[in-house]
């Protein structure tokens, strides 16, 4: 029987060295269409490359249908529906990671930057931070915690599915160089965002102890990869079912009062438990870096829905962040800010719900 193959061109508008050159190339799938992305190895070196797919011929027995004579074979088709999701992992009831194929957000990540995504074409945008990467697959890791219209709107896609648009890497990566001792305190989904923070800063030779909270131990997330990345791990919850009982910041206390000299504290969760972190580091005068997670709309600097306000100054979280110095930060103003909008959420949520509800049905 005869097979059918694909063969496509391409044009790598995205290479400027190469733009405008419309390249052969035999193609192994069959649902390519002219505006696909297709990735495939250019150069003497094979290098990935992502161009637009200008033509599909679709011919029998792998014979091209004209005489050519570069012809290399396409590794994959990225729908211009948006962004693969490679991977979904459920990590508990409400916390859910996923693996996006996103190669040229994935090239330059860095630790403590974010992407900004739409789940759909009506969708609003939404900031998630970057939990870790995969340079060579071309993908990204996202943490998210289910919390209200759009995270449950996400939360129903599935492996195989698209995400419509997926901008970045945003902000300012963590600072990491020079750092000998570090202590990283992480509360709920924020240690999702802590993690690759703690990764990085272990690569780097620095000696971690990481300090993470949840309210209770089916909350909990994360313990084995922060176990090989911390020099020592402490794990708190609130009603003391795993781990020790309390709140992040007794360890973190009673650590500084017994003489650990920590180089700087980095504490990312909610604004609340930042803010006593801080207080809990001010008595012994340790450097402690907060990442705030303000509105953020445009995450460019344009809006200024992510503004802030630091040392007596007016910052913008997206551009100037979301990394900053603790003991500049107005946390009250920060966290008055944050609740703007929780009656528009609330009729978000409960329209969604209804949604949900009637698919279901
Ligand atoms: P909603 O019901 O609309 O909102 C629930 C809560 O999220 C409210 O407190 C609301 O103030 C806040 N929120 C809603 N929209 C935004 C927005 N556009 N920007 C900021 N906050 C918003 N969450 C994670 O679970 N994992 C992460 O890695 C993560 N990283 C973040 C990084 C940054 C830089 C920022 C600014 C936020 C991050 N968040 C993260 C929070 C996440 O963006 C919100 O939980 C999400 O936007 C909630 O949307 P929703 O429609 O599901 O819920
Ligand atoms: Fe608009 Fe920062 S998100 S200014
Ligand atoms: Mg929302």
């Amino acid at each position: 029987m005869n097979k059918l193959s694909c063969f496509v061109a391409i044009d790598f508008i995205d290479d400027p060295n190469v733009a405008g050159s419309n390249y052969w190339y035999i193609c192994p799938f069959t649902d390519v269409e002219v505006g696909d992305k297709a990735v495939a190895p250019l150069g003497r070196h094979n290098r990935e490359q992502t161009g637009t797919v200008r033509k599909v011929i679709f011919t029998e027995d792998n014979k091209a249908p004209f005489p050519i004579d570069y012809i290399k074979s396409v590794r994959r088709i990225i729908k211009d529906n948006g962004y693969l999701i490679v991977k979904k992992t459920v990590l508990n009831p409400t916390v859910t990671m996923m693996d996006i194929y996103a190669p040229l957000v994935a090239k330059k990540a860095e630790a403590g930057q974010f992407i900004i995504l739409r789940v759909d074409e009506d969708g609003e945008r939404i900031p998630l931070t970057v939990a870790g990467y995969d340079r060579k697959a071309g993908t990204l890791k996202i943490i998210f915690q289910i919390v209200g219209g759009t995270t449950a709107r996400l939360n129903a896609k599935n492996e195989g599915d698209y995400i419509k648009d997926f901008v970045g890497p945003l902000g300012c990566a963590t600072h990491t160089e020079g750092l000998k001792k570090v202590c990283i305190v992480g509360g709920g989904v924020g240690c999702a965002i802590a993690l690759p923070v703690a990764q990085k800063l272990h690569s780097l030779g620095c000696e971690v102890h990481s300090v993470i909270g949840f309210r209770n131990k089916d909350l909990l997330i994360l313990e084995n990869e922060f176990k090989t990345c911390s020099d020592k791990l402490t794990i708190m919850t609130d009603d003391g079912s795993y781990g020790r009982k309390g709140l992040v910041t007794q360890p973190l206390h009673e650590a500084l009062q017994s003489g650990e000299k920590y180089d700087e504290i980095i504490a990312i969760g909610p604004l609340i438990m930042m803010k006593f972190v801080v207080e809990t580091a001010k008595p012994f005068g340790i450097k402690t870096t907060v990442s705030m997670n303000p509105i953020m709309i445009d995450g460019t600097g344009m809006c200024g829905g992510c503004r802030l306000t630091v040392g007596g100054k007016t910052k913008f979280a997206c551009v100037d962040g979301p990394d900053f110095d603790g003991y500049e930060v107005d946390f009250d103003e920060a966290i008055v800010r944050s609740s703007t909008y929780a009656e528009f959420e609330r009729r978000e949520r409960e329209s969604n719900c209804n949604l949900f509800n009637k698919e279901v049905r």
